[in-house]
C-alpha cells in the first residue's frame, strides 16, 4: 500500500520517519541523537564545535546507545577538520550521513560517497543549493529564514519551492517546522521530509539545563530577533541582556569581544591561535567578512555555549528558530516524533479522503 510518509529520505537515510534532527552546537549531543534515532527519526551529532577526540568519544557514545544509523555535522574550517573526516569515515558502517554548511570540495564529497556516506549539506540560498549539487551531494536541506542559528532572510514558503525548482536531488525542508501540519505541508511542496533544530532543542533529551529550556518555552515570537552584530552574519536568537549589549556595540567593542571569545575557544578546544586564525580565514573567504568579524565568527559558538551548557541566560546567547515563539512544551523525542507522525497522517487523510489507520505512526 502506498505510504506518503515513506519517502526518498527514509530510504536514503535508513530511518523510519521522514524527520531529521539537525545539528546544534552543544545541544545535539549523544543523548539527543540516540533518543531521536531510537524513536525512528534521524539524528545528527553536532561535531562542528568538537575537537577530534570529542568527536571520537561522541560517536562511540552514540554507537553504544543505538544500533540505528545517524549523522555527523562538521565544517572544513574547524580545528582538526582533516582528522575528523578520517574518524567519520572509520565509522561509515553506522554514520550514514554528513551535513555541513561551509563545506568540503568535490574531492572530499567523493571520498564520503565512496565510503557509502550520504552528503546532505544545509543551504540557505538557491545558488548555494545549485553549487552543492554540482559538487556531487546526494540531497540538500534548505533552511528558510525562520530557522535557528545563522539564517537567511527568505522564508521557507518562498525558498523551498525555489530550491525544489532549481535542483534535481531530494530536498529536505527546514526553518520553522515543529509539527505534523508542517511535515504534511513540506511533503505537499515536494520536499522529502523536514529537518528541525529548535523543536528538538525543546525536548527532554537535549543537552541544555532545564532553566534554559524554560526560557525557550517562555519566549514569544516578539522575543526572538535576528542580529548581525554577533559575528557579521544574520543570526536568530532570544533577546536577552548580552544581545542588547552586543547590539549597542561599535568598532573596538567588536574586536574586544572577538578576542575574548577567541581566548575562551582556545582554552576549551586546545586550538592554537594559528588554528583559530585559519578557521577565521576560511570563514572570511567564504562569507565576505572582515577579519575582526571572522575571528568573532570562529569563536561565536562559545557565547552560545555559555547559555546552553553553562546555563547563563544573561551573559550567553540563546540561538533559536522563530518556531520557539509558538512552542509551549518539552516532550520526549518519542512523544514528539509520534505526535508529528499522527498529525501528518491526519492532515494528509483529511486532504485526500484516505482513512487514518490507528497506531500507524
Ligand atoms: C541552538 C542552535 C544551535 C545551532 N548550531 C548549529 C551548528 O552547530 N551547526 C549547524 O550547521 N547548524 C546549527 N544550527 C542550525 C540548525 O541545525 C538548523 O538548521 C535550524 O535550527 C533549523 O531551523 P529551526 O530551528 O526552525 O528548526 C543551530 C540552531 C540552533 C537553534
Amino acid at each position: 500500500m502506498f505510504d506518503p510518509l515513506d519517502t526518498a529520505l527514509t530510504r536514503l537515510l535508513g530511518c523510519r520517519y521522514p524527520i531529521v534532527q539537525t545539528a546544534m552546537g552543544w545541544v545535539a549531543t549523544p543523548p539527543l541523537v540516540i533518543a531521536t534515532s531510537e524513536a525512528g527519526a534521524f539524528g545528527f551529532l553536532a561535531a562542528g564545535v568538537m575537537t577530534p577526540a570529542e568527536v571520537r568519544d561522541g560517536i562511540a557514545a552514540v554507537r553504544k546507545g543505538t544500533a540505528k544509523p545517524f549523522g555527523i555535522n562538521f565544517h572544513m574550517f574547524q580545528p582538526g577538520a582533516a582528522e575528523i573526516v578520517e574518524i567519520i569515515i572509520q565509522n561509515a558502517d553506522q554514520v550514514r550521513a554528513v551535513s555541513f554548511g561551509r563545506g568540503p570540495d568535490a574531492k572530499m564529497i567523493a571520498r564520503f560517497k565512496d565510503a557509502g556516506i550520504i552528503c546532505m549539506p544545509t543551504v540557505g540560498a538557491v545558488k548555494h543549493a545549485q553549487k552543492m549539487v554540482q559538487l556531487g551531494v546526494d540531497a540538500v536541506t534548505v533552511q528558510g529564514g525562520e530557522g535557528g542559528g545563522h539564517t537567511g532572510s527568505v522564508a521557507s514558503t518562498i525558498l523551498l519551492p525555489q530550491v525544489l525548482d532549481a535542483v534535481k536531488v531530494p530536498v529536505v525542508a527546514a526553518g520553522g517546522f515543529g509539527d505534523g501540519r508542517g511535515l504534511a505541508a513540506a511533503l505537499a511542496f515536494g520536499a522529502v521530509g523536514i529537518a528541525m533544530g529548535t523543536r528538538f532543542l525543546m525536548t527532554q533529551e537535549s543537552a541544555p539545563p532545564a532553566h534554559i529550556k524554560a526560557r525557550y518555552v517562555k519566549a514569544g515570537t516578539d522575543d526572538i530577533v535576528v542580529s548581525t552584530k554577533v559575528d557579521g552574519l544574520p543570526q536568530r536568537m532570544i533577546r536577552n541582556k548580552l544581545l542588547d549589549r552586543i547590539e549597542a556595540e561599535h568598532g573596538l567593542g567588536i574586536w574586544k569581544r572577538g578576542m575574548e571569545s577567541g581566548l575562551a575557544m582556545k582554552k576549551q578546544s586546545g586550538a592554537s591561535f594559528g588554528d583559530l586564525f585559519k578557521a577565521a580565514q576560511g570563514m572570511r573567504s567564504h562569507g565576505g567578512l572582515t577579519i575582526a568579524q571572522a575571528m568573532t565568527a570562529a569563536a561565536a559558538p562559545m557565547m552560545i555555549q555559555k547559555a546552553v551548557v553553562e546555563g547563563d541566560a544573561d551573559n550567553g546567547l540563546m540561538a533559536t528558530g522563530l518556531v520557539a515563539g509558538r512552542l509551549t512544551d518539552l516532550p520526549t523525542c518519542q512523544e514528539l516524533i509520534q505526535s508529528i507522525m499522527s498529525e501528518a497522517r491526519e492532515r494528509i487523510a483529511a486532504l485526500t479522503g484516505a482513512t487514518v489507520v490507528s497506531g500507524a505512526a
